[in-house]
């Protein structure tokens, strides 16, 4: 039982939050879990200026996902940084290029879910979340959250990401706060529920 996690990462936060996704896949006995990234659409000076070329170099080695990648999946978990309350850009180009699979049905059925992270508390964690599951629902994917099982979506004792959408983390304006325990319990949640429901289905 193959759970594919494709993400895109500009700083670090969401490859972070991918990592403890994947961990809690690997949980789950019978289930695999593969990382990959979406490609790059910006070129290489406006990422400089951006400041991400270092951030991105320790990701690298991550393999970048195919359109064809997606159709050898049971389940895949999505993990894009917020821009203006909605997924990124690279996220919404690979995404542009998989009408040859919903011409075909190729990802009806499987499970799909997501994760974000945000520079702030309010960014839109929850719109990214939500918007991106529209084109879940549009390939026909059965779309998975975060429980409340999760207790730590509850707490109040601290300053938190985590929603009934889905995992999400907060970066900070500078992108200096990396995922709290609590974010990346929350990540590690969502994978192996993912994987444990992407099981039930395949028996
Ligand atoms: C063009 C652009 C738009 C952004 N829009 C938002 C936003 O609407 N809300 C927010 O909280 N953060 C916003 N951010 C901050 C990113 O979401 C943040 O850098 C990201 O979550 C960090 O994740 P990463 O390290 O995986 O790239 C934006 C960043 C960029 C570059």
């Amino acid at each position: 039982m193959k759970v594919l996690i494709v993400y895109y990462s500009m700083y670090g936060h969401v490859h972070r939050m991918a990592e403890a996704v994947a961990e809690g896949v690997r949980e789950v006995e019978g289930a695999e879990a593969d990382m990959r990234r979406v490609p790059e659409t910006l070129p290489e000076d406006v990422l400089e200026k951006m400041g991400a070329i270092e951030a991105q170099k320790s990701f690298s080695d991550i393999p970048l996902c195919s359109v064809e990648d997606l159709i050898e999946a049971d389940a895949i978990i999505f993990g894009t940084p917020t821009r203006f309350g909605n997924m990124c850009g690279q996220m919404q180009q690979f995404f542009d290029a998989t009408g040859q699979l919903w011409l075909e049905g190729s990802l009806v059925g499987k499970v799909g879910s997501v994760f974000t992270s945000t520079a702030t508390q309010h960014g839109g964690q929850e719109s990214t979340i939500l918007s991106t599951h529209t084109t879940l629902l549009h390939h026909g994917m059965i779309v998975v959250g975060l429980p409340y099982s999760f207790k730590g979506q509850t707490r109040i004792d601290e300053i938190s990401g985590g929603s009934p959408y889905g995992a999400s983390t907060i970066a900070g304006g500078q992108g200096e706060r990396m995922p709290s325990e609590n974010e990346l319990e929350a990540a590690k949640y969502q994978g192996r529920h993912v994987a444990s429901i992407a099981m039930r289905l395949s028996r």
